[in-house]
């Protein structure tokens, strides 16, 4: 008897509830249609009513998930989210009907299309994520309808065209991530209006003009990126008023200078990242002493002055990069503090002894072409090339090589046309300079992948065949680099020389998922000229594990060569993971070219046989050159160093 009338009330108690609940129709059919549409029923099998109470994909982490609200006598789907299932296909009408959502989540799919203007029929929308997917056309201008977004999010899409205007209409906005999304031109004065914002990720995208003065107007911001954009400084002196900000990462600027002083009252910083901003004039103390500066990145400007010493006294800097300005004076004793774990101070007229607990950070010290006394770091050849890099140095090999090999990130490998590419393994810091066990060649990492900074150190590898080769092998390991990451071939006798680069795209996929649509780009320069810009690998080799070879030619006048690998801030970040970015190098094979044989591709054969070349009057006149050049070098920051694009002589017709 008691058993009957427990399964009876448990009976009554089920009929009670499911006829309480009335979820509107429209919506019903319509929640169907789209798990139809996306092949989602053995993830979501919605054979009772989708609001039913308790039901499990109605929890915070289920996925795909459909929550309702009941409040009222009907339910009504308001959130729904089916994240990185690989959903593809343009947003089917169905969608649109969902007109209570306030919560839409397709982020990591590969949707495609472009977004209809129906988008802006769901007016109660608040959290819209349609970030990492390969929607095209335009952004729809029927975002500025939902008015009610307090975080939008489009980053990693094919988009084209500029910003709308409407997107001024979003006043509760307070999160938007638009980096990598397609978007081009100025950015709208209109966005003026979106006072409420905290978060801004705006890089890699085309967009051009100056750098909005009204950002400074934004005050409750605490992250604001915007790398790898045609943007024109000088960064507005309004921005001083962002006293909130923790996170500011602005650079690759074209355009006018700007000074740093709009960063005195900004205390709140962690990460600050001004990279290749055009920025001159001195350092201003009080940034040393920001309680919660974690990575302060000032590299690739034309600062001037000395090192502040109030570093010596931060209890938060981990890492410090200012690398390549025209900094003087000598290094602060006391700068290697406890909690520092990288310095990064090369290419600057720096003088002065090595701290004396360098060897702390030794392995993430990189003080090359600076004037500090770096016996007891550098290697001998290292330190050879530090001076040869430095003020008029003219170097002499007295053991001159004419070649030399590389296997990135990966042990010693003979290629299959013989040549031999030496061990380069050894575990990079953020900001290190390592020299082969020959000497014939050094390599040097400076960033720290900020966001996953104990993750995967500068090298990768795949299990993979690499295909488009018969060296498979050689490509299955390489160096990456979130910055710039350095191959500087030593004691080489000066001529003419063929740059064999060899690339493969290991890390990010070409399939058929949200995990293939990453994007890398980067620069490359020899002997300090931009020769390629916004390389991407995988679009080049027409794919992922594919090989690809790119040869260029290059003079050695002062027995050094520098193959600079350089991040321009553009690209995705984080397809297929995290921190995916940057610069990616599999190996190089660099040779004297021999002056019977012009040609390059001739030169390949005689790799390892070709033999000491005497230049005479054609070496002298390269050295006469080298000078001007190393000062040139020292005096202007390397993306100004536009490349001259000059014809390509052959050298015996000189
Ligand atoms: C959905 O659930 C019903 C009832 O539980 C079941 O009969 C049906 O086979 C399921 N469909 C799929 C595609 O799993
Ligand atoms: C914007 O919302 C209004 C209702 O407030 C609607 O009539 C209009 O069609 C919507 N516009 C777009 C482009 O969706
Ligand atoms: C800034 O944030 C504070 C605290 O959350 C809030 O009260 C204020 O309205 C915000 N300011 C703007 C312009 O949205
Ligand atoms: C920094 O704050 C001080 C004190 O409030 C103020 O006098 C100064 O003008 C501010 N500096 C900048 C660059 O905003
Ligand atoms: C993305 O869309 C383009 C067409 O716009 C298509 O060629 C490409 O294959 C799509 N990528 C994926 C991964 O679906
Ligand atoms: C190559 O250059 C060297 C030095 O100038 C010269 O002695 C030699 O004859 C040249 N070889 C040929 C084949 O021109
Ligand atoms: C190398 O030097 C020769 C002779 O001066 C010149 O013609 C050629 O353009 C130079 N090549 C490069 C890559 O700078």
């Amino acid at each position: 008897m008691g058993i009957l009338s427990f399964c009876f009330l448990v009976f009554c108690i089920h009929e009670l509830v499911s006829a309480q609940i009335t979820t509107e129709p429209s919506e019903v059919a319509a929640i169907n249609k789209l798990i139809d549409y996306w092949g989602l029923k053995s993830k979501l099998n919605l054979t009772t009513d989708p609001c039913t109470p308790g039901a499990s994909w109605a929890a915070e982490t289920a996925n795909p998930r459909v929550a309702c609200d009941c409040a009222a006598n009907i339910c009504h789907i308001t959130h729904l989210k089916i994240y990185a299932l690989d959903i593809s296909g343009e947003l089917p009408r169905e969608l649109f009907q969902l007109t209570e959502l306030m919560d839409l989540n397709l982020g990591q799919n590969i949707l495609s299309g472009s977004i209809p203007p129906e988008i802006g029929n769901l007016l109660k929308m608040q959290y819209l994520s349609l970030g990492i997917n390969n929607f095209s056309g335009l952004v729809p201008v029927a975002f500025g309808n939902l008015t009610k977004l307090k975080s939008l999010s489009f980053s990693s899409n094919d988009f084209n065209g500029p910003l709308p205007v409407d997107l001024g209409k979003l006043t509760s906005l307070e999160q938007l991530y638009i980096d990598s999304s397609g978007v081009s031109g100025p950015i709208p004065q209109e966005l003026s209006n979106l006072k409420s914002l905290h978060t801004v990720w705006a890089s890699a995208n085309g967009f051009t003009g100056k750098l909005p003065e009204f950002f400074g107007t934004f005050t409750n911001l605490t992250t604001l990126r915007l790398e790898g954009t045609a943007l024109e400084g000088p960064i507005p002196s309004s921005y001083a008023a962002l006293t909130k900000l923790e996170d500011l990462r602005i650079g690759d600027l074209s355009g006018e200078d700007s000074t740093l002083d709009f960063l005195v009252n900004l205390t709140s910083l962690a990460i600050l990242s001004l990279r290749s901003a055009q920025v001159t004039g001195e350092i201003p103390s009080q940034i040393g002493t920001f309680p919660n500066l974690q990575s302060l990145d000032l590299s690739f400007n034309k600062l001037t002055g000395s090192i502040p010493n109030t570093f010596e006294d931060s209890q938060s800097l981990h890492f410090l990069y200012l690398g390549s300005n025209m900094l003087n004076g000598e290094i602060p004793s006391n700068i290697i503090t406890p909690e520092l774990r990288a310095l990064d101070i090369s290419f600057n007229s720096i003088t002065g002894n090595l701290p004396a607990n360098f060897a702390k950070i030794g392995q993430s010290l990189n003080v090359l072409g600076t004037l500090v006394n770096g016996d007891g770091l550098l290697d001998g050849k290292a330190s050879e090339i530090s001076r040869c890099l430095i003020s008029d140095n003219k170097c002499t090999e007295k053991f001159p090589v004419n070649s030399f090999a590389v296997k990135c990130g990966g042990s010693q490998q003979i290629s299959s046309n013989g040549v031999r590419f030496d061990d380069d393994s050894e575990t990079l810091g953020a900001s290190s300079i390592y020299t082969s066990s020959n000497n014939n060649w050094a390599v040097s990492n400076t960033g720290s992948f900020i966001s996953n900074p104990n993750g995967p150190q500068y090298t990768t590898h795949t299990a993979s065949q690499i295909t488009g080769t018969f060296d498979s092998e050689l490509y299955k390991t390489a160096r990456v680099s979130p910055n710039s990451l350095r191959y500087y071939g030593l004691g080489l006798r000066n001529g003419r020389y063929n740059v064999e680069l060899h690339f493969s795209e290991i890390q990010m996929d070409d399939s058929e998922s949200w995990k293939g649509l990453g994007k890398r780009l980067f620069d490359i320069y020899i002997q300090g000229e931009r020769v390629v810009q916004d390389f991407n690998i995988k679009k080049e080799a027409h794919g992922s594990k594919r090989a690809l070879v790119k040869s260029f030619e290059a003079n050695v006048t002062n027995t050094n060569i520098d193959i600079h690998f350089k991040w321009a801030g553009k690209g995705t970040c984080c397809i297929p993971f995290q921190s995916t970015f940057g610069p990616l190098v599999s190996a190089i094979h660099v040779s004297q070219v021999s002056n019977v044989s012009g040609s390059s591709n001739d030169n390949k054969k005689q790799v390892g046989r070709i033999v000491g070349i005497t230049l005479g009057v054609v070496a002298g006149m390269l050295i006469t050159a080298s000078v001007f050049y190393l000062w040139w070098v020292k005096k202007t920051p390397e993306h100004m160093r536009v490349s001259t694009d000059s014809p390509k002589k052959n050298l015996t017709s000189v």
